[in-house]
């Protein structure tokens, strides 16, 4: 079964030739060929977003840019109207990579579902308006989320997911996304969430690393390949490895999700390919690299050495970069998602590899009586 398909998500056939793989700026990301065209973008489209929520406990830094109070210092990026506004692109960015999906994952009437680091809630409010049978929460650091919805099976909760959770019901569905930044620690929420699943439940991440990359060699050498490497630098000294996405499907395995499946996407920065869907992803990731660069480098690049001149300069560059049609960045997407299997195929089917999906329906044993 692909299981992106029956879920309304990305079709791989996109631009996939020989000629392209070969070609002088083709290049290719898990089976996607983005072509690069040489002129010059035209300027990206906005979409309209919702009006700022200012967290209730918010503390102002340098720059008049605000953090959230609770766990102070727990988390690096701010929470203000400008953050707000990017992460809101960023979800509008999701749903056309996935060409409207909001899940990759095969799931069917999920009961409860739970939207980890929830942001400004997009995903939770989109999921529980198109499944109504289902009952959302959002969970953030930061109470950035609508609070009165006229849609009451959404709601938001403030809280830390590296601590115990204390949730009176078991998930169906548990969302994770751009994620990557957020946790000291992964594996411990891919435990609590094991934990608090029904079986048959599906757990699915969808996360970018800080690591901008070329395949077509573009990037080697450039400003905008320095920030990067530096904000990684910076994420790894605050205890983030920004970089972690490659690991969440041995992570999944490890914590004993099965069916887990892994596909990576490019995330262009700039409208370079051609691909008319790629063209507009990377024309909304420039507006979302501009209006976010300044905002997520801030502590980050401090904690990577740099002085706060040190930072802008660095930052304006590295936009010119991103803004420069001959340069062909983008960040990878990882989509990875797994199932908690019922206790009898663990009973009856221990050695089963990890990687085997769905059983065939006649050695399907049934649930134990
Ligand atoms: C990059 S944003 C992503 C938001 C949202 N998932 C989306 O895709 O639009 C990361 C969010 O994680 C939240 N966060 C960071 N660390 C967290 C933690 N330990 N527990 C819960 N939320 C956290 C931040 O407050 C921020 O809103």
């Amino acid at each position: 079964m692909n299981n992106s398909q029956s879920s309304g998500g990305p079709s791989q056939n996109i631009d996939l030739n020989e000629e392209q793989h070969m070609s002088q700026f083709g290049i290719s990301i898990n089976g996607f060929c983005l072509q690069a065209e040489g002129n010059n973008p035209s300027s990206p489209g906005r979409i309209a977003t919702g009006s700022t929520i200012s967290d209730p406990d918010f503390v102002s830094e340098e720059g008049g840019r605000t953090f959230q109070y609770y766990k102070q210092g727990k988390y690096f990026l701010p929470n203000d109207g400008v953050e707000q506004n990017r992460l809101d692109l960023q979800h509008e960015m999701f749903r056309i990579l996935l060409d409207g999906a909001l899940a990759a994952a095969p799931i069917v009437n999920p009961g409860y579902v739970l939207d980890i680091a929830t942001g400004t809630g997009l995903w939770a409010i989109d999921f529980a308006e198109e499944n109504q049978a289902s009952r959302v929460i959002g969970t953030d650091l930061s109470k950035i989320q609508p609070s009165r919805l006229d849609i009451p099976n959404c709601s938001f909760i403030r809280e830390d997911s590296e601590d115990p959770w204390v949730f009176p019901w078991k998930f169906d569905y548990i969302h994770l996304r751009q994620v990557c930044t957020c946790f000291a620690d992964t594996k411990v929420v891919i435990k609590q969430a094991f934990d608090n699943m029904n079986e048959g439940g599906w757990i699915e991440f969808q996360d970018s690393s800080v690591q901008i990359m070329s395949l077509d060699g573009t990037t080697q050498g450039t400003r905008i390949e320095r920030w990067s490497q530096l904000m990684g630098r910076g994420l790894m000294a605050l205890g983030r490895d920004a970089n972690k996405a490659r690991f969440y499907k041995q992570w999944l395995e490890e914590a004993g999700f099965v069916d887990v499946v892994e596909n990576k996407y490019p995330f262009p920065i700039g409208p370079w390919p051609t691909n008319p869907k790629f063209k507009k992803l990377g024309s909304y990731n420039l507006t979302n690299v501009h209006e976010g660069f300044s905002g997520i480098s801030l502590k980050v690049l401090a904690a990577a050495g740099l002085s706060g001149p040190e930072t802008d300069e660095l930052v304006t560059q590295a936009l010119e970069d991103a803004s420069n049609p001959q340069i062909h960045a983008l960040w990878p997407i990882w989509i990875v998602y797994g199932r908690k299997p019922f206790p009898w195929e663990t009973k009856y089917f221990p050695a089963r590899p990890p990687n085997l999906r769905m059983w065939p329906s006649e050695y399907h044993p049934g649930p134990a009586t």
